[in-house]
């Protein structure tokens, strides 16, 4: 909850609250990765930096949330989480993972770069509180 209470911008209403995390996780299909500071586990005693929330279902999985506090980013921590969630997605079964980007969000180059290709777009779907609604794009990476 430290990094999701640090890493979304208010604007966009995409943070999840304690309890939608706590109902989330009680899911057998829900899975989650934390990141410290060299992408990996945190060691014993050492704060999350990063973390990435996925649900899947018959061989597809969707990144619910992935995050990085501010202070962290552009260190790799975001990469690692991915290259680790492939990996381990791949071991569960799972051969396509999907998710959805609010449109003009700079994640888009990380999402590039690992194989993800944007496949739709669904206007107005994201309420921006200072500038409009924001359309989503949904992408998919086969892995
Ligand atoms: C998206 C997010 C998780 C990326 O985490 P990160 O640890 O900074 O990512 P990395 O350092 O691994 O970045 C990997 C690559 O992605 C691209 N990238 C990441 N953030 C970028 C930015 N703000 N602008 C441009 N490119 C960016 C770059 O290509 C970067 O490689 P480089 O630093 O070698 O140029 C982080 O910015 C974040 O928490 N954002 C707020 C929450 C959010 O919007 N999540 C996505 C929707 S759920």
């Amino acid at each position: 909850m430290a990094v999701m209470d640090a890493a979304f911008d208010p604007e966009y209403g995409e943070a999840w609250t304690r309890r939608q995390i706590g109902d989330a996780l009680t899911l057998q299909n829900t899975h989650y990765l934390l990141a410290g500071r060299d992408g990996e586990h945190p060691l014993d005693g050492e704060e999350a930096l990063g973390f990435v929330l996925t649900r899947g279902t018959a061989g597809e999985e969707e990144v619910l949330l992935i995050a990085v506090k501010p202070e962290a980013r552009r260190n790799g921590i975001g990469r690692a989480l991915l290259a680790r969630l492939l990996e381990s997605a791949r071991q569960r079964g799972t051969s396509r993972l999907c998710l959805e980007m609010r449109d003009g969000n700079p994640a888009k180059h990380l999402y590039a770069s690992l194989g993800f290709i944007p496949v739709s777009r669904r206007p107005n779907y994201y309420r921006g509180a200072l500038n409009g609604p924001i359309d989503a794009i949904t992408y998919t990476c086969e892995i």
